[in-house]
């Protein structure tokens, strides 16, 4: 399973990538606003700062709402930098916007998924990759999980090339359950990465190594 970190925050990024289990960076508009970044100018320059932090694929979000608005907005995305994925809502311009930016050759994510509905949709428009929200889905009281199991077997019943990039995973057991359930990637906050490191067994384990090393030397 590849790992995204989902967030716009620079050092973050720069942690994940040190760590050397980084594949790639979503973002969306909330990020980028959380780290202060506003305006067109300020917010293509950030990922390209983001494209030049890491090797892989960097999920940037169209803000229109509109078919035109999207395919405009999307290709400025797609002209930045190789690395840039072209992050789309699913609504039905969006579906469109996928099938247009597939057929193009260019690289998309579509993003709010909530329904194995939407994810069929997203495949059939040809999306590389799909976005559960995951997270909100069990703040509702609904197994996002769940939806994880039914887009895998939709998409290996038919072939479907869409990777499921399991999206707001919040902690480090929605990583786990991604990994069992066959998740292609999960994006989440660099806590729910580097959570997986901790067992009190390592902690207590290594210093009783050092402890003996010690006796003897
Ligand atoms: O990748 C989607 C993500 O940014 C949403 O996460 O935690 O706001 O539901 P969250």
């Amino acid at each position: 399973m590849k790992f995204f970190i989902d967030t716009a925050n620079l050092n973050d990024i720069a942690e994940a990538e040190a760590l050397g289990v980084l594949d790639g960076v979503t973002t969306n508009p909330s990020l980028m606003a959380k780290e202060g970044i506003t305006g067109a100018e300020n917010i293509l320059n950030h990922y390209k700062k983001i494209c030049d932090l890491v090797e892989g694929d960097v999920s940037a979000e169209v803000i229109a709402t509109d078919y035109d608005g999207m395919i405009k907005q999307g290709e400025e995305l797609a002209a930045l930098h190789p690395q840039i994925v072209v992050k789309l809502p699913m609504i039905a311009d969006g579906v469109k916007a996928c099938k247009y930016f597939s057929d193009k050759g260019i690289k998309t994510n579509v993003t709010l998924i909530f329904s194995a509905g939407q994810a069929l949709l997203a495949a059939k428009a040809g999306a590389t990759y799909v976005s559960p929200f995951l997270g909100r889905l069990d703040d509702i009281s609904t197994d996002g999980l769940n939806l994880i199991s039914e887009m895998r077997l939709i998409y290996d019943n038919y072939g479907f090339t869409s990777k499921i990039l399991a999206a707001s995973v919040r902690n480090t057991m929605h990583v786990i359950n991604c990994a069992k359930l066959g998740s292609d990637v999960m994006t989440g906050p660099l806590s729910s990465i580097t959570g997986l490191l901790n067992h009190p067994l390592t902690d207590s384990g290594l210093a009783k190594f050092l402890e003996d090393y010690k006796k003897g030397n």
